[in-house]
């Protein structure tokens, strides 16, 4: 991915829009210094737009996205987005944040996965809202606790995070602070094989290799009669991920899709 950048001083805006929007960018924002506009790569991309903007292609400023989401997703800028019945708000450092309120979610705007951008975090979000509240919701791979967040929001009595990057850590205990969450949420840098205890709802947005090793550690977290969301699972491999926890005595619930990625959810055999 790569962003050009059009000077608004250099061209009409409007014009250079309309040529861009035809070449099919990722994402366009207008700012104060002009237009921006992520493109996937491709051998042709100079050329292409070089001649959109009708310039030469050693004349047309690009730069690297920034990425969020664990450097998985490049957009332009986070936006306000809503899922499951909840508002999810960036919060850019140094904006003064709103107040937060009963239906959104302020999440600090940093690098570490949990935007709300990316597919598996969206699955996770829309199964987790089906599910009644949970009185203790254990959140495996927290990333900036964006899953735990809206457990408490969507009424969960408190929130375990757990995560093995300090920056994780770090940003979720920021976000539950920002959401006045901060006294029914803990987060901790660890595994899920760390003496957690159990909870009737356990989440765990990882990878499917890690999910499938960790099955023993993870379903040891699911109380009797409790549920488990399993995300971060792409399609081709979630019958495999499903068989690692029917191994450990976990039973088959709900499948969604979406994007190419998998959310599971399974219910404890005990
Ligand atoms: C895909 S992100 C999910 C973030 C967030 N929960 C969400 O749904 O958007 C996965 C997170 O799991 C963490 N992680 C990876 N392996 C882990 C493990 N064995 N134990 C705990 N956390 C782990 C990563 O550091 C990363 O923050």
């Amino acid at each position: 991915m790569r962003v050009l950048t059009v000077p608004r001083a250099e061209l009409d805006p409007e014009a250079a829009l309309d040529r861009l929007l035809s070449l099919g960018p990722v994402d366009i924002t207008e700012g104060i210094g002009g237009l921006r506009v992520l493109f996937a790569e491709s051998p042709s991309l100079d050329d292409e737009v070089a001649r959109a903007l009708g310039r030469s292609p050693g004349r047309l400023h690009w730069s690297a996205p920034v990425l969020r989401d664990g450097g998985t997703t490049a957009l332009l800028e986070v936006r306000p987005q809503r899922v499951a019945g909840l508002w999810l708000a960036p919060v850019v450092d140094g904006a003064s944040p709103p107040a937060p309120t009963p239906d959104g979610l302020l999440l600090r705007d940093s690098p570490v996965f949990g935007s709300g951008a990316h597919p598996t975090t969206v699955l996770c979000l829309e199964a987790l809202a089906e599910l009644p509240p949970a009185p203790r919701v254990i959140d495996v791979g927290t990333g900036n606790g964006v899953l735990a967040l809206a457990a408490l929001r969507l009424g969960a009595g408190v929130a375990l995070g757990v995560d093995t990057d300090p920056l994780a850590v770090q940003e979720a205990r920021a976000n539950a602070t920002l959401n006045a969450l901060a006294d029914r949420f803990t987060a901790t840098l660890s595994g899920p094989d760390a003496g957690l205890g159990r909870a009737p709802l356990v989440l765990a947005n990882v990878l499917a290799a890690p999910l499938q090793v960790l099955a023993p550690a993870i379903a040891g977290l699911v109380a009797s009669d409790g549920d488990l969301l399993l995300s971060g699972i792409p399609e081709g491999v979630a019958e495999e991920v499903t068989r690692a926890y029917l191994h450990v005595g976990m039973r088959r619930g709900p499948v969604r899709s979406r994007g190419g990625w998998t959310c599971l959810h399974l219910r404890a055999g005990w």
